[in-house]
Order: C-alpha cells, then structure tokens, then sequence
C-alpha cells in the first residue's frame, strides 16, 4: 500500500463528504498480500442490471449520479433502494433482477449478452459481524473488466480501471455490523485512450471476471514482502516486509524453517522491515525441479504463510541463464481462456491448471500469458508445475502513446502486475508490449514503463514483442531492428512467415538480421486450421498446412544466432470478433495447437517431438 501525502484536494475531499458530496475516491490501491489473508467469499449470484443507456450512473442531463449532492432515490442504482411505501417510484430493483455467476465473464453466462459492451451493474448483499477494535476491513476484487465503480451501502468507494488486475478498497469506516448492500458498475466498452485500445485480436470480455473478498486485517498487519535469491552461488536471500499501520520499530518475523532460517527484524520509519538469511542447503527452484519452501512472517497478530521458490535470472550475450545455466524456452501463447465448460475466462484454478497441463504435454519449461496479466492462479499453478512465466501488460497495437492519462493506466497496470506477483519464481520477463508501430511517442511511452519495470523489480529481465521487417528490395531478409530492443534485455519478436508471408516453403529461403547481443525469442509464430479439416500441406486451414508451417518454421528458426527459444502462438482456439470465416472460423482464432472442442491437432505433435530433441540435447 503506498501510503498517500493527503492533498489539499484529499482535505477539501474529506470535507465535502462531510457534507454529504461522494468525491471521486483515488484510483484504488493494490495491497498485495491481502490475498494471502483470510477472507469471506463474495463469489456466486450476483443480481445485476443491464444498463447500456447508464441510465443508473448519469441523469437525464447527463450528469453523473455519484456526485450529486443528493442524487435520486428512484434512479440512482448504487443506493439499492426498496420503495418506502406503495406510492413512492422507484424504478429499479435488484431483489428481482437476474442474477449472474461471479467470477465469470457476462458474455458466456447469457446470450443477449454474448457481444454485449457497455454498463452492467452488480449487488451483492453480505452480513458481516462487527469489527473488532482496530481491525481493518478490505474489499478485494482480482479483476474486473474494464473499469469498475464500486460501492457499499449507497456510498462511493472509488473507480478501477484496467481489466487484468487487482485493486483494494479500504471499508473499515463504511462496513455495517449485519447486512450490507455491495454495488458495482463495470463498463467494459474500448476506448480509443484505453489500455488496451480500440482494436485488439480477442473478445472484450466484460465483468467481474476474478474473485471478490471481503478481508479482515489488524490495527498493523502485512501489506507486502519480497524475497529474492541475490546469488544462485552463495545462496544468499534477500527480503523485506511492509507493514500497513506500522511506523519506526514494529518487530516482524520471517522464518524459513525448512532450511534453519529465521530472523525478527524492526521496521524503519516507513513501516518497512529489511532481513536477508544465507541458508546452506537451498534447492533452486527450476523448471525440472519446481522446489518451494513454505516461508512464514509475523507481525504482532498478523501471521501469513506462502510457498516460495528461489532462482536467478539473468543474460550474458545472446544466453539466457537460468541459475547460472543456459536455458532454451520451450514456450506455447496462452490466452486466459477455457475452451469448454461454456468458453469465456478462465475463472477458476481447474480451468488454469488444465491449461497449463497441456502446456506441460507439449513439452514446455516456459508460457507466454498473452496479452494481459493472467489470474494468480495461473502464475501459483505455474509456480508450483515448473514452468517459467512471460508476464505482459496490455500495450497491445496502437496505443494513444500521446496520451499522459493513458501512459499513467498503462503503467499503473504495469506497477500492479508486478507488485501482484513480484515472489513468483517462475515470471522471469515482464513484457511491456505487444506489436507496438514504431514511433518516437511510442518508444518514450515504453522508456517509460521500462523505467517503472526497473525501478520496481530488478531481479527479472525485460522484453516486449516487436515485429520484423522485410528489407527493403529484398523480401527474403527479414529484419528485426527496433530502439525498442535497447531498451529491453530480451530481443523478441513475432513473425509470421508462411501465414502472413508468404506460404510455408519461404521459410526455407529467409534469412535474418537481428543486430544485437542480446538473446533473441520468437514471441509468436503460427496459423490457422480448422481442427479435423484435411488436405494436402498446401491447402490453407487445413491441420496438414499448419503441421507443414510448423515443421518448417522451426528449421529457419534453429538457424537463427542466438535463438534462445519461442512461444509459438497460441496452445488453444479462442474467441476474437475479428475472426468471421464462416465453417472456419466462425468467431474464433483457429491458430491454436488444441481446438475450441479440447481436440489436438496435427501441428500440436510436431513442437512437441521438436521440444523433446531440445529438451534431451540441454539435459546436463
Ligand atoms: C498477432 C497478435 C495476436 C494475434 C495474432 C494473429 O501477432 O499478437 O494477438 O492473435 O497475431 O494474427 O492471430
């Protein structure tokens, strides 16, 4: 939790509220280990309200609802208002409204509201019991998509925006002891200054599509700790703890007991206690050897627990060294998308893992979460299966890179991401971008998150997906050259010869030029088949032309200096309103190595014997 200088506007703010006047709270804060807390499910029914007019948030002058001084009874959603008697209007009722699954995307629950982009409004009524003396109330949401207002018993709490990470509410002074009446409106239409932008290739899901948690804390409790291996040598960790409510002094303990470890260390001024431990016998954690080690912290009342492991990530030249090791990313592109069980988000730890098992049949060490920030079950499955992590942010095709606010989304949702899963051993990348057109407003836009990513967490490395170019006057030399790549310590990019490009047999014709030292990662590579249509290897859509592309797209690639590995895209069909070839097609991106039916294509077999060679010819 960052612990915010109140503004003169925050005074104004608090006085006006006095008053009666709902401000506009600040952009909600991220406490990231209030995830490790115990908490009461919000999950289930929600009653909701379809509002594509936002009839519930703007009145007939459009004039927004939550800052009126007293908006009305009978329009204004967020109150939850019941008539108080047989004459008074009121002309909304959540008691009676349908109700829809939380988490879960809208679009696969209902089919009115399979294309649906606008206003949906939430209600979710709980009791809780009285907070304790100095105990601090929290809600909690892991995503919503795009932006959410939120509030409790008729009171503005804040608004979110961003749809692929977590934010927090403080409620200790707006919780009731008994019944209380949540509100939320998400808005998930595009948006021209949204991150990301107007245009992308996969389907605006909207909705709370993560979990909801009412959390409980002490007066002083654990907001936030890192821990991370300083030396896969001397095996040397490092680490503090923030403590929410604590100033100089506080003790916290933090014990490894696996490995003898423990140390009860004093907060600094600003509630941030410092340790480091040199245990003897670490295990590294990697891919063939996902060890964890159950790490304990205590703070006064406050006592958490997770499972951790412990690994070095770095570059030397054109080597990515995993523990000091050169490693090759078996990779596959995962969207956060189940294709059975109705389709739509993933939204719960079944749907992840099953993802991350047929990554793990392919023969992967190594997942591409494709374009946004995935749940954190995915990056715990990830964790605990052995599988090494690019972590993305949405900044996706044609950003408004002019744009401050949008810069400032972009990099607030950068800045959650990592502070969400800065101790997950598997992410080793964050990516700052994906197929970005190169501009000098598009390079200063992502210096600038480079420098956020940096300042944030320096113990992982920084790529993005760029594009290759042909070189001018002649079409077979593919150029990967971009001021990107010196801002970042992985070169990758996407390229898709042979689907885009040409046809598969100029695989075998293309060389490259990629002028740096640094490693290089093909990001994505791939086409489309129609699961179960068959022809020669010529015929496009068919499993035979994607089986051919493969097979010869990794030949060119194997020929590349410093190939350290690639993702090829994707692992499964997903939904993208882009994508209308009819009895192809039909609303999905069919470039996945598994169908929309859960059924294995031709291609699906040829990267995973070609993981199988690499994964032999590294073994030690
Ligand atoms: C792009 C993009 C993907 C898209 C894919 C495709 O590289 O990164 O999001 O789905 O190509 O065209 O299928």
């Amino acid at each position: 939790m960052k612990m915010k200088m109140v503004s003169a506007a925050g005074w104004c703010g608090a006085l006006l509220a006095l008053f009666g006047f709902t401000v506009a709270s600040s952009r909600a804060e991220n406490v990231p280990d209030l995830y490790l807390h115990e908490g009461q499910s919000l999950d289930g029914e929600w009653r909701v309200i379809v509002d594509p007019y936002e009839s519930g948030f703007y009145d007939y002058r459009y004039a927004q609802r939550d800052k009126s001084v007293s908006p009305n009874r009978s329009e204004t959603f967020y109150l939850d208002a019941q008539p108080a008697d047989k004459s008074e209007r009121i002309e909304y009722d959540f008691d009676t409204s349908p109700t829809l699954r939380v988490p879960g995307d809208w679009n696969t629950q209902a089919p009115e509201l399979f294309y649906y982009e606008g206003t949906l409004w939430y209600r979710r009524l709980f009791e809780s019991a009285a907070l304790a003396a100095g105990e601090r109330a929290f809600l909690r949401f892991g995503a919503a998509n795009y932006r959410a207002d939120v509030y409790l018993n008729g009171q503005r709490l804040g608004t979110h925006i961003g749809g692929f990470t977590p934010f927090t509410f403080e409620i200790t002074q707006r919780l009731k002891a008994g019944a209380n009446s949540l509100v939320v409106r998400v808005d998930n239409k595009r948006a021209k200054d949204a991150v990301p932008t107007l245009n992308t290739d996969w389907w605006n899901y909207g909705g709370l599509t993560r979990s909801v948690k009412l959390m409980r804390a002490p007066g002083k409790f654990i907001a936030e700790h890192r821990l991370w291996l300083e030396s896969e040598e001397t095996k040397n960790i490092s680490g503090w703890v923030k403590i929410a409510g604590a100033g100089q002094g506080e003790d916290v303990e933090v014990a490894i007991r696996e490995l003898g470890q423990k140390a009860t260390v004093k907060t600094d001024a600003d509630g941030v206690a410092k340790f480091s431990f040199s245990p003897k016998a670490l295990q590294l954690w990697s891919p063939e050897q996902p060890r964890r080690y159950e790490v304990t912290l205590a703070c006064g009342e406050d006592k958490l627990r997770e499972s951790l492991g412990f690994r070095t990530v770095r570059t030397r030249g054109k080597e990515i060294l995993l523990n000091g090791q050169p490693v090759f990313l078996r990779g596959i592109c995962i969207h956060e998308e189940f294709p059975l069980d109705g389709g739509g988000r993933v939204n719960n730890t079944e749907k992840a893992r099953q993802l991350l098992l047929w990554a793990k049949e392919l023969g992967c060490n190594f997942v591409r979460l494709a374009h946004y920030p995935h749940n954190e079950d995915m990056t715990r499955l990830a964790d605990e299966l052995g599988l090494l992590v690019w972590s993305e942010v949405p900044v996706y095709w044609t950003i408004d890179w002019e744009n401050e606010a949008t810069f400032k989304n972009a990099q607030s949702q950068l800045t959650d991401a990592i502070e969400r899963d800065a101790n997950r051993a598997c992410i080793i990348i964050w990516s700052l971008a994906n197929e970005t057109p190169v501009s000098e407003a598009r390079t200063k836009f992502l210096s600038g998150l480079a420098a956020t990513a940096r300042q944030l967490d320096s113990t992982r490395l920084l790529s993005a997906a760029m594009e290759k170019h042909s070189k001018p006057g002649a079409p077979n030399v593919n150029v990967v050259k971009d001021p990107l790549a010196d801002l970042v310590d992985v070169v990758a990019f996407n390229q898709y010869t042979g689907w885009y490009d040409g046809l598969p047999d100029k695989c075998a014709k293309v060389t490259w030029e990629i002028p740096y030292d640094k490693p290089v990662f093909v990001s994505e590579f791939g086409g489309d088949a129609r699961q179960g249509r068959h022809g020669d290897r010529l015929e496009r859509w068919t499993e035979e032309f994607q089986e051919d592309l493969y097979r010869q797209t990794l030949a060119m690639l194997d020929k590349i200096d410093g190939f350290v590995g690639c993702s090829p895209w994707i692992l499964v069909d997903f939904r993208s309103p882009k994508r209308v070839l009819p009895g192809i097609q039909d609303g999905f991106n069919r470039k996945g190595l598994i169908s929309s039916d859960g059924v294995k294509k031709k291609a699906f077999y040829v990267l995973r014997d070609y993981y199988g060679k690499r994964a032999a010819q590294t073994k030690p």
